[in-house]
């Protein structure tokens, strides 16, 4: 089959690591890059460590609002599309670029497979949401993480589509976890960074928490008064916000880094201490790393994570932070719920058997 993939943000490049390589052992696939994350280490990074295939096309579409940055991906990607006339298109996650392909392609009668499929917040006040819920309904094959995801997909009438593989993510994180680390990792100055032997590791970008300084200035606080330094990879849409808190409250404890490549960020986890996090795919490798991390958001995002204090949902809020991260961990080893680290090929396996 002739598949185009569509990528364009930090997660699905690091999911299209594992699908790429499976893919292409018996696909042709075409990958186009939206260009909506563009800095060198939100993107090029990726593509260089996890040897990711160079995009065929690079859109350099990003920033504006959602609608504009939706608006313009879709018209680009219709093109490429109609030129490319691939037999199905293949999206990850829940991003605008995932999203506009989606649309592009079933406007054109061409299937779409959606990795990660099913996934619910329960409000339409998240922008992934709308992207999730739009993407699975334009979808003809949906590959999700979870039963629970698989059953969120049934609810919505979708069950007859829907395919349980297991989080691809796991593949990627089972594949850098194993290999040596060596850090490089920069402050904001470009000085390499030195990791304390102890330490809490925090990624905080999504609009609810840093849209203002008010939630962004309670989390910081809280990881300040710690008792090991914190090291917050920031997203550059929080870049400056981040240092001007950081200036203005004095966080002697808090290390700003720019955003760290893959390994970094896995090994970042496997060895922290605790994690504080708003991203969709930390909390899950914190999980399959075994540390207890807090998910700052008022919606749960990956129910299977929420078991034992392993993962707990917590509010911007100095005192609710401190008093999440100071709960004990009982949770069994033997719970295993995003699959055996081969999500990728079962893709493969279940796109031998259906005809599109
Ligand atoms: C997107 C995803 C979100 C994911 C996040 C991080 C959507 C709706 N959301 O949000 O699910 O958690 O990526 O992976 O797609 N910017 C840069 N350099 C870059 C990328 C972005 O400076 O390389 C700045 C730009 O000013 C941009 C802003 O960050 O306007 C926000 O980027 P955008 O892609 O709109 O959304 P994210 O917050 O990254
Ligand atoms: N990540 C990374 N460098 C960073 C911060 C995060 O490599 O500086 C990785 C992290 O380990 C995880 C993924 O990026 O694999 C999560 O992506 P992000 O938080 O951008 O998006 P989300 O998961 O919220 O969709």
């Amino acid at each position: 089959m002739k598949i185009v993939t569509v990528v364009g943000a930090r997660p699905q490049f690091i999911k299209a690591a594992a699908g790429s390589r499976a893919l292409r052992r018996e696909h042709t696939e075409i990958l186009v890059h939206t260009g909506q994350h563009y800095d060198p280490n939100m993107s090029e990074i990726f593509f260089r460590e996890m040897g990711i295939p160079a995009p065929d096309y690079n859109l350099g579409i990003s920033g504006g609002s959602h609608g504009e940055m939706t608006g313009r991906m879709l018209i680009e990607l219709e093109q490429v599309l109609m030129k490319e006339k691939p037999d199905a298109l293949l999206v990850y996650g829940d991003t605008n670029s995932t999203m506009a392909a989606a649309l592009a392609a079933v406007k054109l009668q061409i299937p779409v497979l959606h990795v990660e499929a099913g996934n619910r917040l329960g409000t339409l006040s998240n922008p992934e949401e709308v992207n999730r819920i739009v993407t699975d309904h334009c979808s003809r094959l949906l590959f999700a993480a979870t039963e629970d995801a698989r059953s969120k997909l049934e609810r919505e009438g979708l069950g007859e589509r829907a395919y349980v593989v297991g989080n691809i993510m796991y593949d990627s994180f089972l594949h850098f976890a194993d290999l040596p680390w060596e850090p490089h990792i920069l402050d904001f100055e470009g000085n390499a960074v030195t990791v304390p032997k102890e330490y809490y590791y925090m990624t905080c970008h999504r609009q609810e928490n840093t849209g203002t300084d008010e939630p962004l200035t309670e989390i910081l606080l809280a990881m300040n008064s710690l008792d090991a330094p914190t090291i917050y990879a920031v997203h550059p849409r929080n870049h400056d916000r981040a240092a001007r808190i950081k200036a203005k409250e004095g966080l002697q404890n808090v290390i700003l880094t720019q955003p760290v490549g893959y390994s970094d960020s896995v090994h970042l986890t496997k060895n922290a201490k605790k994690i504080v996090t708003d991203s969709g795919g930390l909390q899950c490798e914190a999980f399959y790393a075994g540390v207890q991390c807090v998910f700052i958001l008022d919606y749960v995002a990956w129910p299977e994570t929420m078991v034992g204090n392993r993962n707990q949902l917590g509010k911007p809020d100095r005192e609710d932070i401190l008093r999440k991260l100071s709960a004990e961990q009982t949770i069994d080893p033997n719970y295993h719920p995003f699959g055996d680290g081969h999500a990728a090929e079962k893709i493969c396996d279940i796109l031998r058997d259906v005809t599109l």
